[in-house]
């Protein structure tokens, strides 16, 4: 199922490319269109697997940071700019992110600001990446203070999506993309939860379907304005879960028990019928990711939901679901009904 999916952002449409093999035959520079050789910024853990031996083979520099979310800060953006000097880069260079949602992350931060602004192209390498992280032109890194709070929209040149290199990735990381494919599916695409589709081998398809998920959502609501809302499909449990276990559930975890909660919650409204409850637990058990809270504390969690910078305003705020396709916001959720879910999951 190779597949080009065409963008349209504020900043005019990029081809996202999706084939199996597609790096492989790629072998200059130039294949991607490109006059002077590229800079590739990749972590520690891509570098001697995947990266530096295709950078050698397309004739571009390679600058390598620490793999990890504790490494997407400043210091590791301003070590990267010192990179992109050595390597000579000028205005009219691109930067290339090759790896996981950290480097796409922090290399589009780079790619943004360095000199005002260079091209970008993404090679995202985790599944999560693939179907989230580099869809969508939200690059940035954290301050000590929290996540995310340092950014800018990049939209890429284009994407390279290569299910090939999904076979190196450690079953973890496995898992929590998929989570985020089982949102998407829950938000548009009903194809998705089929466990028939959850393997490697299938990974074109699966993969395939999930961008097109986030790209009909973030061509309809580029800036976060509204419908954009709904990809954070039980994220308000999740980023909940994360804080409270100092991020010891990584977020795919914390999101695959979100979204049962969030069915839990959605039928507990009245929203949804109770059978999409036992669906949606099964899917997130079969994946490997937790449907219990394991001795975490529910109030501790109701507490972490308000310091989500979503609720800023001090009002709960909850995307829900009326069945699969038929997401939907609601605000001032009792907490008596957040707390029975979460009690009920314990
Ligand atoms: N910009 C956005 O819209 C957006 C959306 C969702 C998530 N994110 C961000 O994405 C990040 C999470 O992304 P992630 O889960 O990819 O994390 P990550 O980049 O840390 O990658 C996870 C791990 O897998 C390794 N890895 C990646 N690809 C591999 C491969 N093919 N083979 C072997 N190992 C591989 C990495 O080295 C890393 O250790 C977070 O920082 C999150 O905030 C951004
Ligand atoms: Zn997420």
């Amino acid at each position: 199922m190779e597949k080009t999916i065409q963008v349209n952002s504020p900043d005019g449409t990029y081809p996202i490319y999706i084939k199996t093999g597609i790096l492989d035959s790629m072998t200059h520079y130039a294949d991607f269109g490109l006059k002077t050789p590229p800079l590739v910024i990749t972590d520690s853990n891509l570098e001697s697997i995947h990266a530096q031996a295709f950078a050698d083979k397309i004739g571009a520099g390679c600058a390598v940071m620490p793999a990890g979310e504790s490494h997407k800060n400043l210091a590791t953006v301003s070590r990267l700019y010192s990179d992109a000097i050595r390597a000579k880069l000028d205005r009219s260079s691109t930067i290339i992110a090759f790896g996981g949602g950290v480097v796409g992350d922090v290399a589009g931060f780079v790619a943004s600001t360095y000199m005002r602004g260079v091209g970008f192209i993404q090679i995202p390498t985790s599944l999560l990446a693939m179907v989230d992280s580099s869809v969508g032109g939200k690059v940035g890194v954290d301050l000590p203070e929290g996540k995310n709070l340092v950014g800018a929209f990049k939209q890429p040149i284009a994407v390279y999506i290569d299910p090939a290199v999904l076979g190196t990735l450690p079953p973890r990381e496995w898992g929590c993309g998929m989570a985020e494919i089982i949102k998407h599916g829950l938000l548009a695409d009903e194809t998705l939860l089929d466990p028939a589709l959850h393997h490697l081998s299938r990974a074109e398809e699966l993969v395939t379907r999930a961008v097109q998920v986030k790209v009909d959502v973030v061509q309809r609501d580029p800036y976060e304005a509204g419908e954009r809302a709904h990809l954070n499909l039980g994220h308000t449990f999740g980023h909940a879960v994360e804080h409270v276990t100092h991020y010891a559930w990584a977020h795919g975890e914390a999101v695959g028990f979100g979204l049962l909660a969030a069915t839990m919650l959605s039928h507990r409204l009245g929203l949804c019928d109770e059978s999409l409850i036992g669906r949606v637990e099964g899917i997130v058990r079969d994946l490997g990711l937790p449907i219990r809270l394991n001795g975490l504390d529910p109030e501790a969690i109701y507490a972490a939901m308000f310091t989500d910078k979503k609720w800023a305003s001090g009002k709960s705020r909850f995307v829900l679901i009326k069945g699969v396709g038929m997401p939907t916001i609601v605000e001032n959720v009792a907490k008596d009904d957040v707390l029975a879910v979460l009690s009920a999951l314990s």
